[in-house]
């Protein structure tokens, strides 16, 4: 299987309740990596693009907490879209796939888990550079 293969959505656990709805993500169970590091995106100006990199060791998991965005991975030959828009679905991106996000709903909120904490030598931001590596 091709890393872009392994990308994919893992459903989160919702707890139905009349007071409103919880979900939630367990390292032992729905990640499939240790979690060293959550942030998000929120904000974004109609019509921008976040993300353009992909990272040589982090591994990601990417919850639209609220509205919808798309995420568009590639791994230098072929792309996968996911549109997100479920706060229980979680977008699962392997090491080493680019990555962008794009079609940000007004108030959207991208909520990412990570498995690296925070390093700027970890991003592979030339998309040339990357597609002659593959
Ligand atoms: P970046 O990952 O490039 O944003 P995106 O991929 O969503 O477009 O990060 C934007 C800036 O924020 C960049 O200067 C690095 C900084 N940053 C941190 O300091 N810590 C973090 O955990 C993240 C994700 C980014």
């Amino acid at each position: 299987m091709s890393d872009l293969e392994t990308a994919r959505i893992i459903n989160l656990p919702k707890i139905l309740d009349e007071r409103g709805n919880l979900s939630f993500a367990e390292e032992t169970k729905q990640v499939p990596f240790c979690i060293r590091r959550a942030y998000w995106i929120y904000d974004v100006p109609g019509g921008e693009i976040r993300g353009g990199h992909s990272y040589y060791k982090n591994q990601e998991i990417i919850i639209a907490l609220s509205g919808s965005f798309d995420i568009v991975l590639t791994d230098g030959k072929e792309s996968k879209v996911f549109s997100l828009n479920r706060s229980y679905h979680g977008l699962f991106v392997p090491t080493g796939i680019w990555r962008h996000m794009e079609n940000f709903s007004t108030n959207a909120v991208a909520f990412v888990i990570s498995s690296t904490d925070f390093d700027e030598g970890d991003y592979q931001r030339d998309y040339e550079a990357y597609k002659n590596s593959r």
